[in-house]
């Protein structure tokens, strides 16, 4: 009898080594593979997937070694509860300009947890620093949530970054726990998407956007 040769995996013995590597996609293929997904189903990433996202965020490049980046986990009944308490910020940031809330956009706030199953908000809490101003921190906190989602579509799962007034209103930052005065760069959504919500990868264009600098004639 002959037995069908068992498909070499990384935890094989006979596996050479690298092979763990070969069957996934590149970092190009991820790169263009994310798109932004804007309903995500479950199951939501599993803590040590989350965990693998939050660690490749915090491999952003960071000037000084500040680490302003923050991370705020919204999963399960914590986020459920959060809808409401975006809706409620949401009045109070309109009073305190002493505007009247936009009933639409005050239920639109109380529902927009349901497009995913894990939201992470990635906000910069700035460090004095005399060297590294504040927009360089923010940028390193960019580059956090941009790590954070291509570390989820590595591992299959989908995102979406969004920001809105949310990200600006300061009752909002200190119901997360953050301070006013820091910056929300990110809420970025994160589960499974079905085949009805996939899209094709990024094939962007570059036309008109890249030229070659020339030193001037002397
Ligand atoms: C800083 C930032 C904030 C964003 N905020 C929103 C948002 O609030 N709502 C939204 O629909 N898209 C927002 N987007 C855009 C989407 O995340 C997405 O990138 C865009 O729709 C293009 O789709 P793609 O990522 O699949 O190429 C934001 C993107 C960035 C970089």
């Amino acid at each position: 009898m002959v037995s069908t040769p068992e498909p070499l995996t990384a935890a094989s013995p006979q596996a050479p080594p690298g092979a763990e590597l070969r069957d996934q996609p590149s970092a190009l293929d991820v790169i263009r593979s994310r798109r932004s997904i804007s309903r995500l189903g479950p199951p939501a990433p599993s803590p040590a997937d989350l965990a693998t996202m939050l660690e490749a965020a915090a491999c952003a490049p960071d000037h000084g070694s500040l680490r302003p980046w923050r991370f705020v986990i919204l999963d399960g009944e914590a986020k459920d509860r959060f809808g409401p308490v975006l809706a409620d910020a949401t009045v109070r940031w309109e009073r305190d300009g002493g505007r009247e809330p936009d009933p639409r956009k005050v239920d639109k706030d109380r529902t927009k947890m349901d497009r995913a199953p894990l939201v992470v908000v990635v906000a910069c809490e700035e460090q004095p620093n005399p060297k590294v101003p504040r927009h360089e921190q923010v940028a390193a906190a960019v580059a956090a949530a941009q790590n954070l989602c291509l570390a989820a579509t590595a591992l299959g799962y989908g995102s979406m970054w969004r920001t809105g007034p949310n990200a600006e209103n300061p009752h909002v930052k200190v119901s997360l726990g953050l301070r006013p005065d820091d910056k929300i760069v990110a809420f970025v959504y994160l589960g499974t998407v079905s085949d009805e919500q996939a899209k094709p990868a990024n094939a962007p264009s570059l036309d008109g956007l890249v030229r070659r600098w020339f030193p001037p004639e002397r």
